[in-house]
């Protein structure tokens, strides 16, 4: 299942400095250090004045992720110590923090060091919260220690990789450590979650697609205790879901519509507090109107949204927070075929609504529309969609933020403020009227594209006309999903984008 062999356990302890056990002690330096800090200078005496000298030595500026690997050479207080730049002081965030974990968890990786004690904090004097800051440290070591290996060689020296990492934040107050410790445990959930998402969603295209990803699922729902229900190609034929099966017509891995819920409300409680949906096109080719093949490789991570649905679940189930959620992925794989959909027809959709198809490779709303419409029936307080959309909004906002589109101002408000919780930026965006307008046919209720201007605004548009007045969220994560740039905190492939997010809009709804 969506496990990986790797474990990274982060807790806190109460530790004093200069002492420290482990095989690295990592420590934390603002930009521009000029002197060592009051509270580094008794580790700095210990460990043979390393610290001292790499400032007076000029080799470190302290720029966020820099690193510097240190040997005291009497090997007090342990015999490695890694010093992380924090950046500038004034602009000191949890993100930051989150990041460094995430550095120091990817070297210890690199360094073989199976225990490492983490002081990144000490030379904050600042607000932020304990119980956050440890939240932050355990999601960028976990996410930071995650690599897609599945299909490389075991390393075969059995001694040398560490399977098992383990991450001791110090703090010398035993208070302070018991509020680490509980964040940690929140960030260690959140943050293997995410991994979830990235685990399947690494995965390539001839192992997943909708039937599989859908076993995936049922095997995640028994191992958190959600309840699961699979839509197969037959009952999507009879519940007339025609959008989700005009895309995957044209494979012989047929359509699915997958169903996860999380009751955390009393037995006899039904009602829902939101149903998030998630895209999983498990292949994007294009259909009829195929893609250029220059990076066509990528468009397996067309069922990122789906992806994160499972995540977002696990999560849910495993903070036990006390709300009905609903994960709703549809899932088909867009390939050319005798079989395939292609441009001309007109879909009558779950809703009703017919579409006129002008391009075959705007399927993620065909998919999405009938998910969101099913969504709506249930009358949950919100629905929040994520998806794969657009390359318009990858155009427009690049890598770094998620477009975020919603019909309601509350609920923006709310994602507003998970997101910088979460240090997952996103950016809000039109999707008014305007642009539904654009999306109108002549020869059906709406046709499935428009021009190439506001390509994420009209397809967002086109989401917002199936969910009638249901408080509503769409997340555009086409450039947020995966990346082809390592960092120093994390690795290329899969990000698993918006995963916590959602959890922690959830987790504020409690
Ligand atoms: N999955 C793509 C969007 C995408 C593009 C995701 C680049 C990640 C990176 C989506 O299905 C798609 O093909 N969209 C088309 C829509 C167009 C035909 C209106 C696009 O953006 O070009
Ligand atoms: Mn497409
Ligand atoms: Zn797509």
């Amino acid at each position: 299942m969506a496990r990986s062999a790797k474990k990274t356990t982060v807790t806190a302890k109460k530790f004093s400095f200069p002492q420290a056990r482990g095989d690295m002690l990592v420590i934390g330096i603002y930009k521009d250090t000029k002197k060592l800090p009051q509270s580094l200078t008794s580790l700095d005496k210990t460990a043979d004045l390393v610290l001292s000298s790499l400032l007076k030595m000029g080799d470190f500026s302290g720029n966020a992720n820099e690193t510097a690997l240190l040997y005291p050479p009497s090997q007090k207080p342990c015999k490695r110590i890694l010093a992380i730049g924090l950046g500038e002081r004034k602009s000191l965030s949890l993100n930051t923090l989150r990041q460094a974990a995430g550095t120091a968890a990817r070297n210890a990786q690199k360094l073989k060091t199976p225990n490492i004690a983490l002081a990144l904090h000490t030379v904050i004097d600042s607000k932020i919260d304990l119980t956050e800051l440890g939240q932050a440290v355990a999601e960028g070591a976990i996410i930071g220690r995650y690599n897609f290996e599945d299909y490389l060689p075991p390393q075969k020296d059995k001694n040398s990789p560490i399977n098992n990492l383990r991450i001791t934040v110090i703090d010398p107050l035993a208070s302070a450590a018991r509020k680490i410790s509980a964040g940690c445990r929140i960030g260690t959930i959140l943050a293997n979650s995410q991994n979830i998402s990235r685990i399947v969603d690494n995965k390539p295209g001839n192992e997943i697609n909708p039937p599989s990803l859908a076993r995936h699922a049922r095997l995640l729902a028994r191992q958190y205790s959600l309840q699961c229900k699979i839509y197969d190609d037959k009952q999507l034929t009879t519940m007339k879901m025609n959008g989700i099966l005009a895309v995957g017509s044209g494979s012989a891995n047929k359509p699915r519509l997958i169903m996860l819920k999380h009751q955390g409300r009393r037995a006899n409680n039904k009602s829902i507090d939101a149903v998030i949906v998630g895209k999983a096109i498990t292949f994007d080719s294009g259909g009829i109107s195929i893609k250029p093949s220059a990076n066509m490789e990528a468009m397996k991570f067309d069922k990122s949204g789906g992806c994160n649905v499972l995540g977002i679940m696990a999560a849910v189930a495993q903070l036990k927070l006390p709300l009905n959620v609903i994960g709703l992925i549809p899932s088909a794989e867009n390939l050319p075929s005798h079989t395939s959909y292609r441009p001309g027809d007109i879909i009558r959709t779950y809703s009703g609504k017919t579409v006129e198809i002008q391009n075959t490779d705007a399927e993620g709303r065909m998919i999405l529309c009938d998910a969101l419409a099913y969504a709506a029936k249930m009358k949950p307080a919100a629905i929040i969609d994520m998806a794969t959309l657009t390359g318009a909004c990858v155009v427009a906002l690049g890598e770094h933020h998620a477009g975020l589109f919603s019909n309601n101002s509350a609920l923006q408000k709310q994602l507003e403020k998970a997101s910088q919780r979460s240090g997952e930026p996103v950016w809000a965006l039109p999707s008014g009227d305007e642009y539904l307008e654009q999306m109108k046919s002549k020869i059906a209720d709406l046709k499935n594209i428009s021009g190439r201007e506001g390509g994420a605004c009209t397809a967002a548009a086109f989401l917002g006309a199936f969910v009638e007045d249901v408080p509503w969220a769409h997340i555009d994560i086409a450039g947020t999903s995966d990346t082809e740039k390592e960092k120093s905190f994390r690795a290329v492939g899969a990000t698993g984008f918006a995963v916590r997010l959602i959890v922690e809009y959830l987790n504020a709804l409690k």
